[in-house]
């Protein structure tokens, strides 16, 4: 029998939109997607989709197709949980702030209450999905949780994780390079992985859909995230040396790219990688290869994150020397917060730790991010914890528009690679600054020799 009834537990950058697209793409199939925090499903029932949550070019469209049809946004948890098949756990699970594998393992509260509240209500056999990514091994815990119930409900677990990236979420979504399954091996487990195959099959074809055992799949999500986390990271590394010796690191990047064995993606050099999955899934790994005694291994893939801490750092460093060693009641425009292009998402942005350093300096920060509010940037910054919360206040001044923020400023930093930065009117910026007038291109994205036509000082990563 076919799947009719989902459930999604968690309405956040990966529910959401994955979601959004199983109900645009399977009408037959009734999705509900539920979260406790009932501001972010308010949100995304808002009658203007224009008010979703989440900001993904194309899924304001999709919701307003789907939604009220087959796509609903609820709270009411185990009610959804109750009349679905199908359940995909998508919830956060965020590095430990606390106890044993602080600052490294994944932290797995939210994961273990979902598994107790499937535990608790469902009253019929079950195909419980883990989306969010986790730690090799997880699904056995969620097994061990819902076995143990006594109700009598069987449960098959499968892992599906999740490979879009932000800011291309639909797309990415819509023509997946592939679709992971992970399930038992065992003949439930197999219809289990059919039932999930058939709901892709709607708009995959079945030879983009791989299908293995749990841990495999398991393993795989945290080792393609490892991957190109250290392509950015080998790239960075490169960028400094290109600073030191005169090449130019966007060369190096196109010189290697067009070996087809390298392939030309992934080696844009920046300052520094963010986003959600990057260092908490690297971390991770690096906490489960210390725990079974592999320390050469963990210290292998905690290069990635070294690396990529030193380009935020080396990025600010650079900022106060050019600035003849003092930023202190200087304004510096941040031209973009938002960890990447096309999402209002700001986890573990490199202009976080650029702009907590430079504060740290007495700078006074001018934000501006076509995206991210005030309140967001105050938050990101308030969660560090480097300085008390008025503190930040009063050194972060943010405008709704760039032209002001960049006004009487005696430096802009790009930190995010919206499109709209390229198409600004730079003479404008450049005759409202301080001179001299700098500019730290973070995301290589500016023309250099056109600003330093105009006047500008011009400073690129990795030339
Ligand atoms: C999350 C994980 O961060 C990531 O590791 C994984 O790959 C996919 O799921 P994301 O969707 O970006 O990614 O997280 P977030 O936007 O924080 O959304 C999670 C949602 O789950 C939040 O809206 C939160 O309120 C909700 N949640 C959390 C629950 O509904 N119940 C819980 O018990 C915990
Ligand atoms: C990533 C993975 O790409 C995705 O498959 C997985 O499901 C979740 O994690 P995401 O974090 O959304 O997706 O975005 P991604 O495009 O991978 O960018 C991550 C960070 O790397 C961003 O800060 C981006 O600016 C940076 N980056 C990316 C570079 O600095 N240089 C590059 O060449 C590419």
């Amino acid at each position: 029998m076919g799947i009719t009834k989902i459930c999604c537990i968690g309405a956040g950058y990966v529910g959401g939109p994955t979601m959004a697209i199983i109900a645009q793409k399977c009408p037959q199939i009734q999705v509900t997607v539920v979260d406790l925090n009932e501001e972010r499903i308010a949100a995304w029932n808002d009658e203007d989709v224009n008010n979703i949550p989440i900001y993904e070019p194309g899924l304001s469209d999709i919701v307003k197709e789907a939604r009220g049809r087959n796509l609903f946004f609820s709270t009411d948890v185990e009610k959804a949980i109750d009349e679905a098949q199908m359940i995909f756990i998508s919830v956060n699970t965020p590095t430990k702030t606390y106890g044993k594998g602080k600052g490294m393992a994944a932290d797995l509260k939210f994961i273990e209450l979902c598994a107790r509240q499937i535990a608790k209500v469902a009253k019929e056999n079950k195909i419980v999905v883990e989306k969010s990514t986790l730690p090799v091994r997880t699904a056995e815990a969620i097994k061990s949780i819902l076995d143990n119930t006594g109700n009598g409900v069987k449960f098959q677990i499968l892992s599906n994780p999740e490979f879009l990236a932000e800011g291309t979420a639909v797309q990415d979504l819509l023509n997946p390079d592939r679709i992971l399954i992970g399930g038992d091996t065992t003949e439930e487990g197999q219809k289990a992985i059919q039932a999930l195959v058939d709901v892709y099959a709607n708009w995959v074809s079945e030879d983009r859909i791989l299908t293995t055992n749990v841990w495999s799949s398991e393993l795989s999500k945290l080792t393609a995230n490892a991957f190109l986390a250290q392509r950015i990271s080998s790239i960075n590394a490169m960028s400094e040396l290109c600073e030191k010796t005169g090449a130019d690191v966007n060369e190096v990047a196109r010189a290697i790219g067009m070996d087809s064995r390298i392939g030309p993606k992934f080696l844009k050099a920046s300052v520094g990688f963010g986003g959600s999955c990057f260092q908490k899934d690297i971390l991770n790994l690096v906490y489960i290869a210390k725990s079974y005694g592999l320390n050469e291994v963990a210290d292998y893939w905690e290069q990635v994150i070294i690396m990529n801490d030193h380009q935020k750092r080396r990025f600010s460093n650079n900022i106060v020397k050019t600035l003849y060693n003092t930023v202190s009641d200087k304004k510096i425009a941040f031209l973009g917060w938002a960890f990447k292009k096309d999402t209002n998402d700001t986890r573990e942005s490199a202009a976080i730790y650029v702009a907590d350093d430079l504060i740290s300096e007495n700078a006074k920060i001018a934000v501006y991010d076509p995206k991210v509010s005030r309140k967001k940037v105050l938050a990101d910054l308030d969660y560090l914890q480097s300085r008390a919360a008025d503190e930040n206040v009063n050194s972060v001044l943010s405008f709704e528009n760039p032209y002001e923020a960049c006004f009487n400023a005696h430096a802009v930093a790009i930190l995010t690679e919206w499109d709209e930065f390229v198409n600004y009117d730079w003479q404008k910026i450049y005759d409202s600054m301080q001179k001299p007038a700098f500019v730290f291109d973070g995301r290589n994205i500016l023309n250099g020799s056109d600003l330093e036509k105009i006047g500008f000082v011009y400073q690129a990563i990795g030339s």
